[in-house]
């Protein structure tokens, strides 16, 4: 597994707004959108191109252009969702499929609830938007799932991790897959509550508002 974090100002300052109590969530949902299309623009380093001949008004050229399949890029359900938009600015022809998972409050384990994917991922390269990496528990069933569908390579990006997440996704993960994680930060631990410290909170929350 490859870790990139994204060691930039723009980060930084974006990032420390976005953890501060006092900022509500149109700025919340406003700051998570900028970030993405910095960190999108790093992930996307690796993506697969072909060359594509084309004219200008002046001459013949050969230019660049996304390779076939498209990349498919998965937002996690609830709180990857804030993070589709920035995506999408940078990348606008990829697919998108949908994940929803939830981690169940005690045991901290991730159950998937709602799933609109394709069955057949061979050759794709997966993005899977996720913001926060605490457990690792959400992120390793998502990945799981890519892989055993034959996804070619699989990038999650995330706003923030914990050493602990981050040690349990490597710990999986290992050698045995293309698998990077790119984050903005990696934080302190993760709190008896499986919150990150000092984190954001619960980004779901930040994003949309409480539900039960
Ligand atoms: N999920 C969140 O939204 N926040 C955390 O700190 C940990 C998991």
């Amino acid at each position: 597994m490859r870790l990139q974090v994204i060691d930039h100002p723009l980060v930084h300052h974006k990032l420390t707004a976005l953890r501060r109590r006092e900022t509500p969530s149109p700025v919340f949902r406003q700051l998570v959108e900028e970030l993405m299309t910095l960190l999108a623009y790093e992930a996307t380093r690796d993506i697969d191109v072909e060359p594509l001949e084309i004219e200008t008004p002046v001459a013949k050229t050969t230019g660049t252009a996304l390779s076939t399949p498209l990349p498919i890029v998965v937002p996690i359900l609830r709180a990857g969702l804030g993070m589709l938009s920035g995506m999408e600015r940078i990348l606008p022809t990829a697919e998108v499929g949908f994940l929803g998972m939830k981690r169940d409050e005690t045991t901290f384990e991730a159950v998937t609830y709602a799933n609109r994917l394709p069955d057949d991922l061979s050759n794709r390269q997966c993005f899977v938007l996720d913001p926060m990496l605490a457990t690792g528990h959400t992120l390793i069933a998502s990945i799981d799932y890519l892989l055993e569908r034959g996804a070619k390579d699989v990038t999650a990006i995330c706003l923030l991790g914990a050493p602990e997440g981050i040690k349990a996704l490597e710990d999986h993960v290992g050698d045995r897959a293309n698998v990077t994680v790119v984050l903005a930060a990696v934080d302190e631990k993760l709190n008896e509550k499986g919150y990150i410290v000092p984190g954001l909170g619960d980004a779901g929350d930040r994003l949309y508002g409480v539900v039960d």
